[in-house]
């Protein structure tokens, strides 16, 4: 019999207009939809075409109203500023957003304007993504790990009228400056940005630009609180860039009527939070995680969301996760796996977790890369809770599969996210666009149309929008990722079908990589790989080839292609290792084996590929390769 999962799965797909129709009668709308799915224009389909509605409304403003005024909204819990903690109720943080949106528009920023926000992990950081919605601003969040160059791609593409950003953020071992950071990154861009507000904060605050510049304290010290601006279901809430093949990042944009519609469903369907409930998503803001459920979906949804400004290790110790769920009584917590295997690695026991009280805790959900089977058990075992692994991506802005334990728990399969979660159509499909069997590994696609709250295009790039998504298989979305559906229907994702990494669930992307190598100027020909890495998941390795004649000490080379890649890419890239080589694999028509010089790496078994240029060079690879610490299998 079918059990309420299979049901609502079922239905979502049979009769979508008639299932996120019901589903949006749970959001405060000022004005109804005409249509709940839009297709004239196929392949762009819209939700909720003629709706009126504002985010900020239904994250604040609408709860303030319907008694959960004084109800804590936002928790920010900081243990790198000597274990600051700061509640703000939802009348509080309704009224400092709304201050905050006045003093946006007092800078004459308005609907459709967009705003960059550069900023570590203080709720005010989260207080202007809200006051940007509040009166239709577009946010383009750049997470603070990113460099200088990384940022001037982002203004030059956005075009924003500001940058909110702080004058510094604190990790465990220093504080680093953000002003040289954005004055460099404003130089380097051709956009012209006219405002900054800065949050000047007591670590470090940092010299402003007369003209430019304006502290946050005096920015709001004048402001008139803003009202929630009206805006269309299809207005863009958000721009939020991801790496792809290139090392152009793509914009992701979000729109607003079915952004607050899914992700609000979410917080039930697939977390099992009501009203009144302590969520905890340990990512950053910079992230899509951080968006969707740090800051909106639990506000949606009337919970108490955590800011944790820190790391699951090293905050102090190991039990810094455990800490922050006992003082605040969180009821579930989302990370991402190489969190726990941090924790795990200084913690194999568990000592710390029997130090707190974890009875209100009741599931821990993990994304952003593949829970190996080790983590997962592991975290069962110490935590006995469940552990629910679900998978997503930037673009879709909540999960494609997951366990929906608010609709019915299913049973966990180690090392799969559990089932396609409503509203997704999952297929394998091969590459002439045919369903494969349940356990053939192909691309993991999803019929179109997608559900409510994905991205409905690029910012200003409907075409890259269809030829990176929607061209190779035509009908459906690519997700760029691999895999395979078993017998019941669970799915398996194994790995990117592109250039993409994931360093420590953060998304890179190595053809980015390979043009910032490319730029030196002893560099010939490069490629960068994704190595097995047992904490973080993956590692980029860059080999290079140099230019004939060049006679400097390699190690020179290296150590300037790391710095390199850290002043432009930014710290987040972890790319530490780079080896000289004599030549790189590729096939007869000239494409590099990026993926056997993986395996070799990774000291997995390969076979050379039979259009292969030289087979010989595939040792001189491996040998390269054992001289800076890896494997180096060997052909088989
Ligand atoms: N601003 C500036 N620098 C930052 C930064 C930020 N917001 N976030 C990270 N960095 C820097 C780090 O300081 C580090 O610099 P270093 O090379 O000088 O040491 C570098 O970027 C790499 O950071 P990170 O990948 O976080 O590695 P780590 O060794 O500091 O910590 C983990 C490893 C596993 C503890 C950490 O990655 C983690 O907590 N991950 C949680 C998962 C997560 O948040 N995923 C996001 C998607 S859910
Ligand atoms: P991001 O856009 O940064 O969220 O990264 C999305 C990518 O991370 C996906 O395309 C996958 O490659 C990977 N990913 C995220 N969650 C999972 C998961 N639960 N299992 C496997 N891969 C995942």
């Amino acid at each position: 019999m079918a059990n309420p999962y299979d049901e609502a799965h079922a239905r979502s797909l049979r009769d979508p207009e008639g299932f996120w129709g019901d589903v949006a009668e749970d959001v405060r709308w000022f004005k109804r939809w005409d249509r709940v799915l839009d297709s004239s224009n196929k392949p762009f389909y819209r939700w909720f075409r003629g709706g009126v509605l504002n985010t900020c409304f239904n994250a604040l403003d609408r709860h303030v109203e319907e008694g959960r005024a004084d109800q804590p909204a936002l928790i920010y819990d900081s243990p790198v500023t000597g274990f600051t903690v700061k509640t703000f109720t939802y009348r509080e943080l309704r009224d400092a957003v709304a201050i905050f949106a006045g003093a946006l528009a007092g800078l004459g920023i308005g609907k459709g304007d967009r705003v960059i926000i550069y900023m570590p992990m203080v709720p005010e950081a989260a207080i202007a993504m809200l006051a940007c919605a509040r009166i239709g601003a577009i946010h383009s969040v750049v997470f603070g790990g990113f460099a200088a160059n990384e940022l001037a791609v982002r203004i030059d593409d956005s075009k924003p009228k500001a940058i909110v950003a702080a004058s510094c953020g604190v990790e465990v071992n220093r504080v680093i400056d953000y002003l040289p950071l954005i004055n460099n990154a404003i130089g380097l861009a051709k956009h012209k940005v006219n405002h900054c507000v800065i949050l000047q904060r007591p670590q470090s605050p940092g010299t402003l630009t007369p003209g430019r510049d304006v502290a946050w304290a005096d920015a709001i010290a004048n402001a008139k609180p803003a009202e929630c601006v009206p805006l269309a279901a299809t207005d863009p809430l958000y721009i939020l860039y991801t790496s792809g093949t290139t090392g152009e990042p793509k914009g992701v944009v979000r729109d607003t009527g079915g952004h607050v519609v899914a992700l609000k469903w979410t917080m039930k369907a697939v977390y099992n939070m009501d009203p009144g409930d302590v969520y905890w998503a340990a990512s950053d803001i910079g992230w899509v995680v951080g968006h969707s459920y740090i800051v909106y979906a639990p506000l949606f949804h009337g919970c108490t969301t955590i800011l944790y400004e820190g790391k699951p290790v090293g905050t102090p110790d190991a039990g810094a996760f455990w800490r922050v769920i006992s003082q605040h009584g969180v009821n579930a917590m989302f990370t991402a796996p190489t969190a726990f295997r941090a924790i795990k690695r200084e913690d194999p026991e568990g000592t710390f977790i029997r130090k707190y009280d974890l009875s209100r805790f009741r599931t821990l959900f993990l994304a952003g890369e593949r829970t190996d089977p080790d983590t997962l058990l592991w975290a069962q075992r110490q935590l006995e809770k469940p552990v629910i692994d679900h998978w997503w991506q930037t673009e879709t802005g909540w999960s494609i599969a997951a366990n929906c334990t608010g609709i019915h728990t299913l049973p966990v399969k180690p090392g799969s996210p559990t089932k396609a979660v409503p509203g997704w159509d999952v297929q394998v499909l091969d590459d002439k666009c045919r369903p494969v069997k349940p356990g053939d590994i192909g691309a993991l696609c999803c019929k179109l149309p997608l559900p409510p709250g994905t991205l409905p295009t690029l910012w200003n790039a409907d075409e890259r929008f269809k030829k990176t998504y929607l061209n190779d298989f035509p009908g459906f979305y690519k997700t760029a990722d691999a895999g395979f559906l078993d017998a019941d229907g669970y799915v398996y994702v194994m790995t990117r079908t592109d250039d993409v990494i994931n360093v420590a669930g953060h998304r890179l992307s190595t053809g980015a990589m390979e043009e910032v190598l490319a730029s030196h100027p002893d560099v010939a020909e490069c490629a960068v790989i994704g190595v097995s890495d047992q904490l973080k998941g993956q590692l980029p390795l860059g080999l290079l080839v140099l230019k004939a004649g060049v006679k400097r000490p390699l190690g020179e080379i290296t150590v300037e292609a790391v710095r390199l890649v850290r002043d432009r890419i930014g710290p987040v890239a972890a790319f530490r290792t780079a080896v000289v080589v004599q030549r790189l694999p590729k096939t007869r028509s000239g494409k590099i084996l990026r993926g056997t010089m993986q395996k070799i790496a990774d000291c997995e078994p390969f076979k050379a590929p039979a259009t292969i240029d030289d087979p010989a060079i595939l040792d001189e690879i491996a040998n390269s390769l054992e001289g800076v610490g890896y494997a180096g299998a060997r052909k088989n």
